[in-house]
């Protein structure tokens, strides 16, 4: 039996059946193989727990209560999922029955379109198609929700070993989307893993981040919310909202905005790209930080250290398969390089590219990677500094 699978089976085989509002059960949080533990962290220290690290992600028991709050606070998870219960099923007629007498009311509105998704491992019933149909079947016949591939709220059943385990998909659109970022430049980094790159460089909102080639602005943003103690999800919608038993009051209470904290630290956006120096800026004043951020349209080389105390250097410069050209960009790096060690003595870099060639061309005193993310397509490490 597999890590992932431990905890849910024992869960499980108390219950049996769909759990009741008030029982904990299993709360998934999605991370990015290869960071599940920087995801753990946060999550402890945000009162989550206990906790237990498993492939592609974080579980620990909690209510309802404590999935809103995730999806609320939590900067570095993907998704938060709840795993509503399950039950054997040996065949496809077992299935069929026993999704008919699965308490979908207590999680599930007549009136909310829902998608399912299915996958089987090691399980006599292999033939996800055929137990999407009788899920799908029995949710209709018995709830009466629609289904269909396009509905915004999201089933998962996983079969595994015979085990039927249901998890919804509570935050809806990943949670990388916080809601104030309309404009993005060509290659974004997702929030979440920036928030993720942030930690694994001890980032907590206790000094400046500078960010020589800022794109949209993602790592300045990030940091100057952390810093004001904004909530992440603070501007968007979750699809736990559509759930049965939502309870709209507690919601409101949780999601009430605490006033940001003062902060006399700055976080600034450099870019050689006017254009996208603009969108940073924009999207800064929409998450509410516009204040204590500066974006300004510079190359790299003519970067100038700020004024005030150091801090945290972070940045995702260009790399080949994504923009430009790999052999132009062992200059660039170099330059970043040499214009860091010159400027920015007694601040820590963190650099994350795909590319572990064009990280050691700027010379730069890194400590050892960190494991390679998939991001767009590539595999994305951090290369990380102590202070210059
Ligand atoms: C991968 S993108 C950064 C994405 C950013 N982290 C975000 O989340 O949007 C790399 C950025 O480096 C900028 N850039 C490339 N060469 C530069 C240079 N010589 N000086 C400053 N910025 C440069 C590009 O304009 C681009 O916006």
């Amino acid at each position: 039996m597999t890590a992932t699978a431990r905890p849910i089976r024992s869960f499980l085989r108390c219950c049996d059946a769909a759990l009741s509002d008030t029982a904990p059960f299993e709360i998934f949080l999605v991370a990015p193989p290869g960071l599940e533990e920087v995801l753990a962290c946060e999550a402890r220290a945000a009162g989550f727990g206990p906790v237990t690290v498993q492939p592609g992600g974080v579980a620990f028991a909690g209510t309802w209560p404590d999935v809103m709050r995730a999806n609320l606070e939590l900067r570095c998870a993907g998704r938060v999922l709840a795993r509503i219960g399950g039950f054997r099923a040996f065949h496809l007629a077992q299935l069929d029955k026993r999704a008919h007498k699965f308490d979908w009311a207590a999680h599930l509105r007549a009136d909310v379109p829902l998608r399912i998704e299915v996958t089987c491992r090691k399980s006599k019933i292999y033939h996800a198609g055929a137990a999407k149909q009788r899920i799908a079947t029995a949710i209709t016949e018995s709830l009466g929700a629609p289904v269909s591939d396009d509905a915004g709220l999201r089933l998962m059943a996983r079969i595994e070993d015979d085990l039927v385990t249901f998890s919804l998909d509570t935050s809806g659109d990943p949670l990388h989307r916080r809601g104030h970022k309309e404009a993005v430049g060509k290659a974004p980094m997702r929030e979440t893993l920036a928030a993720l790159f942030l930690r694994q460089c001890g980032y907590d909102g206790s000094e400046p981040v500078l960010d020589p080639m800022c794109g949209s602005g993602t790592f300045p943003i990030e940091a100057a919310e952390i810093a004001t103690g904004l909530k992440p999800g603070r501007a968007r919608r979750f699809a736990f909202e559509d759930l049965a038993g939502f309870d709209a009051t507690a919601w409101a209470r949780l999601r009430c905005p605490d006033a940001p904290r003062e902060t006399p630290l700055r976080f600034t956006g450099l870019d050689r790209d006017a254009g996208v120096v603009r969108m940073a800026a924009q999207n800064a004043d929409r998450a509410g930080v516009g204040q204590i951020t500066r974006f300004v349209c510079q190359p790299i080389s003519d970067l100038t250290r700020p004024d005030g105390p150091p801090g945290l250097v972070m940045v995702n410069p260009p790399y080949g398969a994504r923009i430009g050209n790999r052999k132009l960009l062992f200059g660039l790096y170099a330059r970043l390089g040499e214009v860091l060690m010159r400027e920015m003595r007694g601040w820590r870099v963190g650099l994350a590219t795909s590319d572990g060639g064009l990280a050691k061309t700027t010379g730069l005193p890194f400590l050892p990677p960190g494991s390679p993310v998939a991001h767009g397509g590539m595999k994305v490490t951090l290369w990380r500094t102590d202070p210059l």
